[in-house]
């Protein structure tokens, strides 16, 4: 029976005492990964049954839980686990820290739990204590997904638990083993003429697609492969057409890349969600009105299948549509996925009533490198190891190009202004 964990979650293990959460925990887990209430209370004591240190020993283990969250380490909490109260704080540092948690419950019956409690050789817990355990477990079920929690597996039997095998799934982002050589491309915005360009410029030959249609496929006769950093579509006048070309370089292999908010929203459009016709939106569904249903099914499902952002080059870059801080890379939660495609805002207003956009890069401090777009400005610029490479092509800029690891720019002049901005770009002469 497999069973996948990504690789960054929290396993709480939850049962009575003598369930066998101890056991199966060094059965699957490394030592380290492996947060034991017990070991907390006999470090502190040198007593693990020492039941007057539990407090002082789930602030450790809160504590080194933490310390292996912020380290991007697998956190597997080996303690009973029973009561809404001991798992709030967990709950708490695992969202905290961009991590999925997941429980796997231990539902065995009362009299499995005491036959294995009453061969333990080291320490046999109380029958009444576990009898209450049980009862407390009933409760605990019911609340778990409630509270956050995903139940990943319930294991009734002895034979079960044992028949378990734990597979450690990747992250999506994880893209570490793969370092290159990239061209990262900021927002094409429908911009068609200027991508192909761009793409000639850089070295690739432009090619028919699959089913034979025109410049639908590019290639680098030296093996580079191109990253779209999102926002391929709206507002500008060849939308299908780069979201076509897009899908079959990623689909061949000469390509990878990351949703922008303008795909997320074609995304929710396309599996029937009402979304607004503005910001350009209207133009994509006006061009997508001339493709075939199969052409637009496939765009939801290669869509559905995009990380939200990339950690490539053994965790060296990072590429993402908005930003994205240190805490949130290689993570994979609701909340990580929001702020790599719509990046944050600070709640006020700008002169345009447009929403003001926090400036995520002037505080980054990480170690990765990350190439972003999203937000366009006349010229990029590094800031604390970050660049945002979207120079407003739908807007009369230019569609412009990082090179990579060569840290080279390579940019296409716009044919024209396709979309008048609402805002000045930052840079821009008045
Ligand atoms: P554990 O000591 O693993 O239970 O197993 P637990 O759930 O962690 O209990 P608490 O909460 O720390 O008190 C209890 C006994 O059952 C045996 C173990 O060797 C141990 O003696 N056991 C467990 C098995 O024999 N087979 C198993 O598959 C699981
Ligand atoms: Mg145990």
């Amino acid at each position: 029976m497999d069973l996948a964990l990504p690789e960054l979650s929290l396993v709480l293990l939850v049962g009575p005492s003598g369930s066998g959460k101890s056991t199966f925990a060094r059965r699957h887990f490394l030592p380290t990964e492996i947060l034991s209430s017990d070991t907390f209370r006999a470090w502190i004591s040198d007593d693990e049954a020492d039941q007057a240190t539990t407090p002082e020993a789930f602030a450790l283990l809160h504590l080194v839980a933490a310390k292996r969250f912020a380290f991007g380490r697998r956190v597997v909490i080996d303690a009973t686990n029973l009561d809404a109260r001991a798992r709030q704080p967990l709950l708490a540092l695992a969202k905290k820290h961009f991590y999925q948690p997941v429980a796997l419950v231990f539902a065995l019956p009362l009299a499995d739990c005491l036959a294995q409690n009453a061969g333990r050789a080291e320490r046999q817990v109380p029958e009444s204590v576990i009898a209450r355990h049980c009862e407390l477990l009933e409760k605990a079920v019911l609340s778990l997904e409630d509270e956050g929690f995903r139940v990943a597996q319930t294991l009734r039997t002895v034979a079960d638990a044992k028949a378990v095998n734990i597979v450690r799934t990747k992250m999506p982002p994880d893209h570490r083993g793969d370092s290159g050589p990239f061209d990262i491309i900021g927002d094409v915005h429908g911009c068609l003429d200027e991508l192909l360009l761009l793409l000639y410029k850089l070295g690739y030959d432009i090619g028919n697609g699959p089913d034979g249609r025109l410049s639908a496929m590019a290639r680098h006769p030296q093996g580079r492969r191109a990253i779209f950093l999102g926002d391929l579509v709206d507002r500008g006048p060849q939308a299908p057409a780069c979201l076509r070309l897009a899908i079959n370089m990623v689909r061949q292999g000469h390509a990878l890349m990351v949703p922008g908010n303008h795909e997320d929203k074609l995304e929710r459009h396309l599996r029937g969600r009402k979304v607004s016709m503005n910001n350009g939106f209207a133009a994509t569904l006006n061009q997508l009105e001339a493709e075939s249903a199969d052409f637009r099914q496939d765009c939801g499902d290669f869509f559905s299948t995009l990380p939200s952002h990339l950690v490539l080059d053994g965790g060296k870059l990072v590429v993402v549509h908005a930003g994205l801080q240190e805490g949130m890379q290689l993570r994979d939660t609701g909340a990580v996925k929001a702020y790599a495609i719509y990046g944050e805002v600070t709640g006020e207003l700008d002169e345009y009533g447009l929403a003001v956009r926090y400036n995520w890069a002037k505080d980054y401090r990480g170690r990765a490198k990350v190439v972003y777009g999203h937000t366009p400005v006349r010229e990029p610029e590094w800031v604390n190891d970050t660049i945002c490479i979207d120079t407003g092509c739908v807007y009369g800029g230019k569609l412009t190009a990082l090179r990579y690891p060569e840290l080279e720019l390579v940019s296409v002049d716009a044919a024209k202004e396709y979309y008048a901005a609402i805002r000045p770009i930052p840079g821009a002469k008045a």
